[in-house]
C-alpha cells in the first residue's frame, strides 16, 4: 500500500499524509471543493444510512451549504488530529465508494477507533474491506496506533463481516443496550485489533 504525501499537515510535530492508496481505490482526506457532489451523495443514501448510522452528519444535508459546513467540519477535525475522515474513490473512474472514520480514543496508548460507510450503489464488491485493511495499516504505521477499536450493531452483519475479515478480533458484545426509533432493542459488538496482531 502506498502513503500519498502531498497536501503535508502542518499541525503537530510530524507530518501526517494526506491519504493512501490501495488496489481499487483512492483514498485522501475531504477538501471543500468536495461540497459539491457530497451533498447529493448524503441524500442518495439517506435511507441506506438510517439504521445504523443515523447519527451520521451525512444525514444532516439538504444542500450545498450543509455539506461545506461538514466537510469544514472534516478538515478542522484532521488539522487538530482529533479525527480523520477519508474520502475513498474508483481509480478507474474517481467515483466516490465509501467514507472511512478513523477517530482518536487517546493519543497516549495510542488508540484509534474504525467507521465506514458504502454509498448504496457500490456495496457488495469489496470496497470498504479493502478501504478499511488500507486504513488500519494508516492507523498502525501512519498513525502510530497500538489499538484499534470498532462498535457495531449485533443486527449489521454486513458491518461486523468486514471488521471480521479485517482480522479484527470480537471483544465483547453489549446486549439489548440500544433503542431503535422503531422501538427496537438491538446490542453492540465490540472489536479491536492490536499493533502486533496486525503485523501477524
Ligand atoms: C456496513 C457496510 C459498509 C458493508 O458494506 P459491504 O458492501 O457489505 O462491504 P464490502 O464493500 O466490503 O463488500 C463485501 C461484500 O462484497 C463481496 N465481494 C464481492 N467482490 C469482492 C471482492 N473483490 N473483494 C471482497 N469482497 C467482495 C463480499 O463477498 C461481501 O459480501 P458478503 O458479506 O455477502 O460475503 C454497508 O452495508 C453500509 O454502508 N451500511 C450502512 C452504514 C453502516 O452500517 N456502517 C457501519 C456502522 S458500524
Amino acid at each position: 500500500m502506498t502513503i500519498i504525501g502531498e497536501q503535508p499537515d502542518h499541525s503537530g510535530s510530524r507530518d501526517i499524509a494526506s491519504g493512501f492508496e490501495t488496489a481499487r481505490l483512492w483514498l485522501r482526506r475531504y477538501r471543500l471543493e468536495d461540497a459539491s457532489w457530497y451533498a447529493p451523495m448524503s441524500m442518495q443514501n439517506r435511507d441506506h444510512l438510517a439504521r445504523y448510522e443515523s447519527g451520521n452528519a451525512a444525514m444532516g444535508i439538504t444542500t450545498e451549504a450543509d455539506a461545506a459546513a461538514v466537510i469544514q467540519g472534516f478538515i478542522e477535525s484532521w488539522n487538530a488530529r482529533s479525527a480523520f475522515f477519508l474520502g475513498a474513490f474508483r481509480k478507474e473512474s474517481g467515483v466516490f465508494v465509501a467514507q472511512i472514520y478513523i477517530g482518536v480514543v487517546n493519543w497516549d496508548l495510542p488508540e484509534l477507533e474504525l467507521g465506514y460507510f458504502a454509498a448504496v450503489a457500490h456495496t457488495g464488491q469489496g470496497f470498504v474491506t479493502e478501504a478499511a485493511q488500507g486504513a488500519l495499516h494508516f492507523c498502525f504505521r501512519e498513525l502510530g496506533a497500538h489499538r484499534v477499536r470498532l462498535e457495531c450493531d449485533d443486527t449489521n452483519i454486513a458491518s461486523y463481516r468486514v471488521a471480521e475479515r479485517c482480522g479484527m478480533i470480537r471483544e465483547g458484545h453489549l446486549r439489548e443496550n440500544h433503542r431503535h426509533a422503531d422501538g427496537t432493542l438491538t446490542g453492540t459488538l465490540l472489536y479491536g485489533l492490536l499493533s502486533h496482531e496486525f503485523d501477524s
